[in-house]
């Protein structure tokens, strides 16, 4: 049985596009190109995990289509989301004699696609770049949202830009080949999401959790719903002043934990965990109704993802403050009041101290 594509379209301020989620649709990334653009060349962006999967369909297919097409193969892996791979890709497509009616497409996971991404958004001012996320987590998060970035070595993202896709062409297929690891990390966002805007989405993920070889229809309907989630929340606030933060739900512990951890832990399974924890917190407080935090607790284990972390909470106050006690004015925690609602709280660095104590 054919799978159908679903197209969730986005419209920002600075364009509007489409997110195609479908399945085998990487073969027709030419054809899908071309639509989407009257490019002189293609600049395919991938890594040397991603590459000797999928580099040859990709490139089959945009020159089949009419594209004069060169590549550049990056070192796999967040290490290397830095200043001299990024120079490496910006060389690259200099050598290649790209011009600003030149297209980047980013071919791989969040690092290939925040690296691609800012490449296509530096050279020459500004070129377009057209996202094929290859994990779970770039299909339902960082292709989506127009933020790019690199690593500096003082910290994570710290150089970046704004710069929308063209289009996303997101094939659940290439899920297939994830480690399961890296698969279900994608899933930590996908609860994430659940809780902060869509009960249904969340109730079904924990009947039917998502698998790697679950029916591609399931995988299809899932990705595209949680970028249309995704789509709804940053339309309403695209440069992160207000309501974009409520997608840092789970983040404030989470991503204590992923640093205590020394970045060894998924980011995934750390907001997972930290999500829970917020959860089991906000419940004991009040500020949530009784039970949730079990829902929460039942759907984050069925996608077999971390509910805790035996990290003391001593070194998750020291983490999650980290950079916030010089100015000693508290965080702005995003706390779930209901499973589809949050609200944000301005919370003193004492009462997260309580949170993290209670969670
Ligand atoms: N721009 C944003 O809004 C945004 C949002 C969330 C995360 N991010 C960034 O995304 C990055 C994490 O992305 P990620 O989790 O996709 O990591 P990743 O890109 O490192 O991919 C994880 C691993 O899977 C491999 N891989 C990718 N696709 C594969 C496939 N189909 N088959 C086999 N192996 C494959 C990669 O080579 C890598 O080893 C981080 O750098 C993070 O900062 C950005
Ligand atoms: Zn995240």
């Amino acid at each position: 049985m054919s799978t159908s594509t679903q197209t969730v379209h986005v419209h920002t301020t600075s364009r509007d596009y489409d997110v195609l989620v479908g399945n085998n649709l990487l073969a027709q990334t030419g054809a899908l190109v071309r639509k989407a653009g009257a490019f002189d060349a293609a600049f395919v962006v991938s890594d040397t995990n991603v590459a000797p999967l999928y580099l040859d369909r990709v490139r089959t297919s945009l020159e089949a289509a009419g594209f004069a097409t060169q590549s550049a193969v990056v070192e796999a892996g967040e290490r290397h989301k830095n200043l001299a791979t990024f120079g490496t890709i910006l060389e690259g497509m200099a050598r290649a004699g790209l011009t600003r009616d030149s297209v980047v497409i980013a071919l791989g996971g969040g690092v290939v696609g925040d690296m691609a991404g800012f490449a296509a958004a530096s050279y020459m001012r500004g070129i377009q770049v057209i996202q094929v996320p290859t994990t779970l987590l770039s299909m339902v998060d960082s292709s989506v949202g127009g933020k790019t970035a690199i690593d500096l070595s003082c910290g994570k993202n710290l150089v970046g830009a704004f710069l929308q896709p063209t289009l996303v062409i997101a094939d659940v297929s290439c899920l297939m080949t994830l480690e399961h690891e890296v698969f279900i990390d994608g899933l930590g966002e996908i609860v994430k999401h659940g809780v902060l805007a869509d009960e249904e989405l969340f109730d079904q993920l924990t009947h039917s959790p998502l698998r790697q070889d679950s029916d591609p229809s399931y995988l299809v309907h899932v990705v595209a719903h949680n970028v249309s989630i995704k789509r709804d929340v940053v339309g309403a606030d695209e440069q992160e002043h207000g309501v974009r933060q409520t997608l840092n739900l789970g983040h404030t512990i989470g991503h204590a934990i992923e640093a205590a951890s020394g970045y060894t832990l998924g980011h995934g399974h750390c907001v997972a965990a930290g999500l829970c924890c917020v959860s089991r917190a906000a419940e004991k407080l009040g500020w949530a109704p009784a039970g949730m935090s079990a829902r929460i607790d039942a759907c984050v284990t069925a996608q077999g993802l971390p509910t805790t972390t035996d990290i003391s909470t001593g070194e998750l106050f020291a983490q999650a403050t980290h950079d916030k006690k010089r100015h000693g004015s508290g965080v702005n925690l995003v706390v779930p009041t209901g499973i589809g609602s949050v609200e944000m709280r301005h919370v003193s660095l004492d009462e997260l101290a309580q949170i993290i104590e209670l969670s």
